[in-house]
């Protein structure tokens, strides 16, 4: 039973008619037609009568997973590997997804593992090569370049495996479908021909996907319903720091995330990422705050660095790396209506340290506290950590899971913290100082008892 139906190659819409134009997005020419997924398996035939009582399993107690031994990796999947599953790891060319599917491969293979790297970008010699500079020469893992996805699942079901990485989903094509590798119709009848595998032998089948950041529109997108997670490896341009993060997650909690760093050597977890953000403390630096995050399911703590200097343009710079500029000019605007603290004649520059890239409203009061030192010259206190959100009325209001936030900053030697007014946490649980402000209003009084009286003869003159 092959439904033909129509995807357009620019946006993935599906429909039943073929039209020049897809009604979806509106491109002209991108319309192909293709064999519905659900004609593909060929597992499934003759099964189309009904399903057996016998076919119908009892509710499994939990899973038993496979796990790599990369406790990052691990954790980010829910406790390891779910056999019979399909994973799907985006990230932009370049990132490391090879390199981390390749170390995974290793690991699981040294266990005994049957595993199957299965390259569509590389030859084997170059997968030799990276694997030597991984280290993993020595290890036996079955290798090979292909693209053509009918004798690959000929052969992944003679061989029987158990972990199968597929590198990458975009260069796989099946010879029943009428478009090229790559386009929107290969890549959605690939993915759902390795589900089919990977449910009728209980394997576990990961897929590596490129994002491009401009260029193709949908890409991996595409097929992310049809896999059972969705994890992204993310980086920024300079730093040796990865970010895996999980988005989707039929079998644990989505929003995990795990981080590395890329070495010469290959990938290496980072045991105390909070440690690795934050960097060293600068005991008498002014325009620094510390931040004790949450990202994804994480404490992760931070460091807000403000650069506020005396302008000479008409209209002063404002430049933000690592956070939202919107909230940079709320937080602006905050200060100056509700705390009588004017910066409209000097530029600034806001940073994250580390490269990370942080979007949360608990960002507020650091980032108000950090321009505020940098404003007076005055450095904050190198023990103190702040969270909170500022609402437009310059009250700070409390934000999620503080329990975790505090918890994450003593273990890493921070003693007080500056957080909203009825903010829940329980204050036996912790061992911190807690300064809790009802305005924002309340941080210009900071540095009033610890500025140097030199610096205050300054201000006031
Ligand atoms: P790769 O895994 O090929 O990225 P992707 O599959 O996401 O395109 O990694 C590419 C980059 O990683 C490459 O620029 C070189 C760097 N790299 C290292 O720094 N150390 C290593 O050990 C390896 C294997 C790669
Ligand atoms: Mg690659």
């Amino acid at each position: 039973m092959n439904a033909t139906q129509y995807i357009c190659e620019a946006c993935g819409a599906v429909a039943s008619k073929w039209s020049g134009r897809c009604g979806a997005c509106g491109t002209w020419d991108a319309v192909v037609e293709s064999v519905a997924p659900s004609g593909i398996g060929k597992a499934r035939r003759g099964r189309t009568t009904g399903l057996a009582l016998s076919d119908l399993r009892a509710w499994e107690e939990d899973p038993q997973r496979l796990r790599s031994d990369i406790a990052e990796f691990d954790r980010v999947c829910g406790g390891g590997l779910v056999p019979g599953s399909l994973l799907l790891v985006s990230g932009d060319p370049g990132i490391g997804k090879s390199t981390l599917m390749l170390q995974i491969a290793a690991k699981l293979r040294r266990q005994g593992k049957k595993c199957v790297y299965i390259s569509g970008e590389e030859s084997v010699s170059q997968i030799r090569l990276r694997a030597r500079r991984l280290g993993l020469e020595k290890v036996d893992l079955p290798l090979a370049a292909a693209t053509h996805l009918e004798a690959i699942l000929a052969t992944l079901d003679a061989h029987g495996a158990e972990v199968v990485i597929i590198d990458s989903i975009q260069t796989m094509w099946l010879q029943s479908i009428d478009t090229v590798g790559g386009s929107m119709a290969q890549m959605r009848a690939c993915a759902q021909s390795l589900r089919d595998f990977a449910k009728r032998a209980d394997a576990v089948v990961l897929l590596v996907g490129h994002i491009t950041k401009d260029g193709q529109i949908a890409g991996p997108k595409l097929i992310e319903h049809m896999v059972d997670v969705v994890m992204y490896f993310e980086g920024e341009r300079g730093h040796s720091f990865r970010i895996l993060r999980v988005l989707k997650n039929r079998h644990g909690a989505v929003d995990e995330i795990g981080v590395f760093t890329m070495e010469a050597e290959g990938l290496r977890e980072v045991a105390n990422p909070s440690a690795f953000f934050l960097g060293a403390r600068e005991e008498h630096a002014y325009g620094l705050a510390a931040f004790a995050a949450i990202e994804g399911a994480r404490p992760l703590l931070t460091q807000i660095q403000a650069l506020v200097a005396r302008s000479a343009l008409a209209a002063p710079r404002r430049a933000t790396v690592g956070c939202n500029a919107a909230r940079l000019a709320m937080v602006l605007a905050v200060l100056d209506s509700h705390c009588g603290v004017s910066l409209h004649s000097h530029d600034i520059y806001l940073n994250i340290a580390g490269g990370l890239r942080i979007d949360e409203p608990a960002m507020d009061l650091p980032v108000a506290a950090a321009l505020f030192s940098s404003l007076r010259r005055t450095p904050l206190p190198s023990d103190w950590i702040f969270f909170g959100e500022v609402s437009l009325s310059g009250a700070l209001r409390p934000i999620p899971r503080a329990q975790a936030r505090l918890r994450e900053a003593e273990k890493l030697g921070f003693r007080q913290a500056v957080l909203p007014a009825r903010t829940e946490f329980s204050r036996k649980d912790t061992g911190m100082e807690i300064l809790s402000l009802a305005h924002l209003r309340e941080i210009t009084a900071f540095g009033e008892e610890t500025a140097a009286p030199r610096q205050r003869q300054r201000r006031r003159a």
